[in-house]
């Protein structure tokens, strides 16, 4: 027995079905003008399968994101990882069998594309063990696979081109099967599209995508007129897992509510989406470091020996330092716990770190000197890479409304305005802001320009710099991702180029 995904009805009223392993090993492409109802397809394609096989769907418009209500699949917001993260996500994703949406909507074009080269690469890398068979459905797939370079970064594009190559071309054996939307088979690169043995040909335009959607369903090309006119929603078939001769199918409803499991395909895990989660999400193991090994235990004749010696005799006073000695000791002590941990994510709680740090004064035989509030700014100061303090009150002032944990970055952009040094880069700031996630740091600048704090401006070569309008400080012009400077966008250009002529 085969697991068939019913996908709406014929013109005479039949029942069309997908066969869910022939799929598995054919892959498909889905062509159809915008709004010629092609997301609708996959969804129902999706929600019919759902409970018999893994699915992962890159998601460039968020639209398949309501799959998590309804069927448990985990939606994951790229623009909340690092390309790191992403991949090792992914890796998760094929050992525990997740059903996962990459939510790819809050990220820029480049931004997409490497995510989801991140992500499927890393699919596509899983060790041997975990090839279990996933539906791998990419929508917008001319995104991903362009057919030409265009205005988006170039390393983007080889990245990402890389990775839908592999999966439609290589990754079967690996258990991926890629099914595939596109807006415009003209748009799409010839290798990915190539790949396809099952078609689904929705309204179509122009002729230069009806001529290859003609060629790919074997069709004359006066028959391929008839992609013209079919309706939204209507599409014509073609395939080993779908019909032998082209049909034309109606697609029906989406629902919720998923279909019986079928006996030949291996059941899927049965955790709840809250346990999936935390499997996905639990620190890994290298990212832990190991306990500290016990105490070795003291030799009983050390600890006779502890009984037997008398008392010491009392301690005499500590030498009191001089208050400028004293004011370098806690400068030190500062800088020493700026400098711990301060890229890693999750820093302890300000006030922890102020015992810390009181006790680490006594140690040393100086007061404390501050109390909580003071110390927040001198810790803030210190991370941010500013030893005196002296003739940074006007900023700390104006940084009274930002949370806490914007202090650190928003002093360090500061400096750099002060100086006129180069803006800090998004991974410098992210690690300011004791976090290794670019999109949270990117939100976070946001957030204080928002505020009217700061004012960022990207200049044509890509490179930003950021003012301090309250107090007339500006960093130097620096690229946010050096190591991958980005071209601007040739509309920037042209804007900024209408903007000089006029
Ligand atoms: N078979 C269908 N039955 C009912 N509504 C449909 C069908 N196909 C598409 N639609 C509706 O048409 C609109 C556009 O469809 P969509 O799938 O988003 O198009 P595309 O992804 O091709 O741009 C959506 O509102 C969708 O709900
Ligand atoms: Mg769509």
């Amino acid at each position: 027995m085969t697991a068939r995904i019913d996908m709406g009805l014929d013109g005479g009223g039949n029942p069309v079905a997908v066969d869910l392993e022939e799929l598995l090993a054919t892959r498909l492409l889905v062509q159809g003008n915008s709004g010629s109802g092609k997301s609708h397809l996959l969804r129902r394609l999706l929600e019919g399968s759902a409970g018999l096989v893994q699915q992962v769907v890159i998601d460039p418009e968020g639209d398949f994101v309501s799959l998590a209500d309804a069927f448990g699949h985990i939606a994951v917001d790229a623009a909340d990882y690092s390309l790191t993260e992403l991949g090792r996500l992914a890796l998760r994703v094929r050992e525990h069998r997740a059903s996962v949406v990459l939510n790819l909507e809050g990220l820029e074009i480049d931004g997409q594309m490497r995510a989801a080269a991140a992500f499927l690469a890393a699919l596509f890398d899983a060790p041997r063990e975990h090839w279990y068979p996933v539906l791998t459905v990419v929508d917008e797939a001319q995104l991903f696979a362009p057919a030409a370079a265009g205005e988006v970064a170039e390393d983007a594009r080889r990245t990402s081109l890389a990775a839908m190559t592999n999966l439609m071309c290589r990754g079967r054996k690996r258990g991926l099967a890629g099914v595939i939307a596109t807006q415009r088979l003209a748009k799409l690169a010839k290798n990915v599209a190539a790949e396809a043995s099952n078609f689904l040909m929705g309204r179509t335009f122009l002729d230069i995508d009806m001529a290859r959607a003609a060629d790919l369903l074997g069709m004359e090309r006066r028959q391929a007129d008839a992609i013209r006119d079919l309706a939204r929603g209507e599409f014509l078939a073609l395939g080993p897992a779908i019909t032998r001769r082209p049909i034309s199918v109606r697609i029906g409803e989406v629902k919720t509510g998923s279909r019986a499991v079928s006996p030949k395909l291996t059941p899927l895990p049965t955790a709840a989406t809250e346990d999936m989660r935390d499997m996905l999400f639990a620190p890994s193991a290298a990212d832990e470091l190991p306990p500290p090994p016990p105490p070795a235990p003291t030799p009983m004749a050390d600890l006779m020996r502890a009984v037997a010696t008398p008392a010491p005799a009392p301690v005499p006073d500590m030498p009191v330092l001089e208050e400028s000695e004293q004011a370098d000791v806690r400068r030190a002590i500062l800088a020493e716990i700026a400098g711990e941990g301060a890229a890693s994510d999750g820093r302890q709680a300000l006030p922890n770190i102020f015992q810390d740090y009181t006790v680490r004064c006594r140690m040393r035989g100086v007061e404390p000197g501050i109390d909580l509030a003071k110390f927040r700014a001198s810790l803030a100061l210190a991370r941010a890479g500013i030893a005196d303090a002296a003739g940074w009150d006007e900023a700390l002032t104006l940084a009274a409304s930002l949370p806490e944990e914007m202090l650190t970055p928003f002093l360090g952009i500061a400096r750099a305005a002060r100086e006129n040094q180069p803006c800090p880069s998004d991974a410098q700031i992210a690690a300011l802001y004791g976090t290794s996630s670019l999109g949270r740091a990117k939100r976070m600048i946001a957030h204080i320009e928002e505020k009217g704090l700061i004012v960022a401006r990207t200049d044509l070569a890509g490179k930003r710099s950021v003012s301090l309008p309250h107090l007339g400080w500006t960093t130097a012009p620096a690229w946010p991702d050096p190591a991958n400077p980005q071209r601007p966008g040739r509309t920037a250009v042209r804007a900024a180029e209408r903007a000089r002529l006029l």
